[in-house]
């Protein structure tokens, strides 16, 4: 089996890039990492991917100021060693293009914190304990250039509960966050598109 070469994106901690390499590590798995991306050289998820044997790259955002297409620019050429086929988005906290997301069209995915098309954009877990809603939860889709749009492939559900704050709530869609992206990446390296429920 020819694996697929899989470019995970980071800003954070990366604790959804780690739960994707940790599932690319096990058995059968159509996909493999080849680079963790990040977009400050302060990203704690760059550490972890090191740990982990997986090579990394820091394009900085910063000297771009307002120049997104030469940020893409140099985001795609930090890529270009590692030959990846396909990007996951981990808590990548940058916009990106029309002319980036069409050239990894059906080969971007990014993982939501909301059950989409609820709550694009910021502060997914505040807006649903304010909304009153019964059921929160996270989103995988791939990537196109309206920000948190284009087709679902996997959602898990999360009851609020009466005495969430946006923290516990948060707190818990996260760990389904590492439960849906893994097993949404492993179907989709394998060509599998089917919508992914998880139930909590
Ligand atoms: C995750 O909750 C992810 O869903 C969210 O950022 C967090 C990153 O955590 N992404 C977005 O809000 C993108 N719109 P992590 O760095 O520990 O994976």
């Amino acid at each position: 089996m020819t694996r697929r070469r899989v470019a995970v994106f980071i800003s954070g901690g990366g604790s959804n890039m780690v739960s994707l390499l940790d599932d690319m590590a096990r058995e059968g798995h159509a996909g493999m990492p080849c680079v963790v991306l990040a977009n400050s050289e302060d990203a704690g998820g760059l550490a972890r991917a090191a740990e982990q044997g997986v090579p990394t790259a820091v394009v900085d955002h910063r000297p771009f100021a307002g120049d997104r297409t030469a940020f893409e620019a140099a985001i795609s050429a930090a890529l270009q060693p590692y030959a990846p086929d396909m990007i996951c988005l981990a808590g990548f906290m940058r916009k990106l293009t029309g002319g980036f997301t069409d050239q990894w069209a059906g080969r971007m995915l990014n993982i939501h914190p909301s059950l989409l098309p609820k709550y694009k954009g910021l502060n997914t877990h505040a807006r649903a304990l304010e909304a009153g809603d019964s059921l929160h939860g996270c989103t995988v889709h791939e990537v196109t250039a309206e920000l948190d749009d284009g087709p679902l492939l996997g959602q898990a559900r999360v009851p609020v509960l009466a005495q969430d704050t946006a923290e516990t709530l948060a707190a818990r869609v996260l760990v389904q966050e590492h439960l849906l992206y893994p097993a949404v990446l492993r179907r989709f390296a394998a060509g599998n598109r089917e919508m992914l429920i998880l139930q909590s």
